[in-house]
């Protein structure tokens, strides 16, 4: 898989790509790339941002940065990009991430995230550029970097290789295995800490009755019990 994240600051992706997970989805063949708009920006100074037509508060990124930054990137003209690939702007009134969104996201061979930063995109960015809006969620972030990797490392560990056991995210909160549901609770060592027990059904070594047991946890975290 490859990821394309369009942003105006790189280095903060520098520690996400330090983390294990995401070094072993890399080592297993995902190709996460990086590109600066100010690396692009057609404006002199480094601009890629402007006042907002009619007025208001804050900073528009510029239609024309974000075209040159496209075309210098997939040569090509910047409206054919999502014809070739999933490409997703970060706004925080887009469709929300949940797990089928992320599920989804995984199976796509490439797709690329554009990252807001002050006010936002112009709207022709989203108009022309993007396929689609994602939201992580119903707050605003000051920038779609944090929201890139939030989409990234969700992503990521679905891609066979990035987590040590495979198990791990086929059988979790919201996972098809368990229809759906939040996960059931985990205990480890000690067995007894401070008067608190781990569920005797945990220590019994009797597989069925812990499946059992997980599905129906599983269950009431779903129903809200
Ligand atoms: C300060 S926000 C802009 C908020 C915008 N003026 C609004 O009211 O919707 C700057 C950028 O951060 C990113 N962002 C903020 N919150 C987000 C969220 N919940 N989900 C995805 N991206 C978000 C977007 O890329 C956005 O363009």
């Amino acid at each position: 898989m490859e990821i394309d994240v369009f942003t105006l600051f790189p280095k903060w992706f520098e520690w996400f790509e330090a983390q294990r997970h995401v070094r072993n989805a890399i080592e297993a063949g995902t190709r996460l790339r990086y590109v600066d708009f100010r690396a692009h920006t057609p404006l002199s100074g480094g601009q890629v941002d402007d006042t907002p037509f009619g007025g208001g508060a804050g900073m528009v990124l510029r239609v024309d940065v974000m075209d040159a930054a496209l075309r210098a990137h997939y040569g090509m003209d910047a409206t054919e990009a999502r014809n070739h690939r999933r490409v997703i702007a970060l706004t925080p009134g887009g469709r929300e991430l949940d797990e089928r969104y992320v599920s989804e996201l995984a199976q796509e061979p490439a797709i690329t995230l554009l990252c807001g930063r002050y006010e936002g995109f112009d709207e022709r960015i989203v108009e022309h550029y993007a396929g689609e809006t994602l939201s992580i969620g119903r707050y605003v972030l000051a920038g779609g970097e944090l929201a890139a990797m939030v989409v990234c490392d969700a992503v990521l560990r679905k891609l066979p290789g990035a987590l040590g056991h495979e198990s791990s995210a086929a059988e979790e909160s919201f996972s098809e295995t368990l229809g759906g549901a939040p996960e059931y609770p985990h205990y480890t060592r000690p067995a007894e800490y401070r008067g608190w027990s781990v569920p005797e059904v945990l220590l019994s070594g009797h597989h069925e009755r812990i499946r059992e047991w997980r599905a129906e946890q599983s269950a009431r975290r779903r129903d809200g019990d």
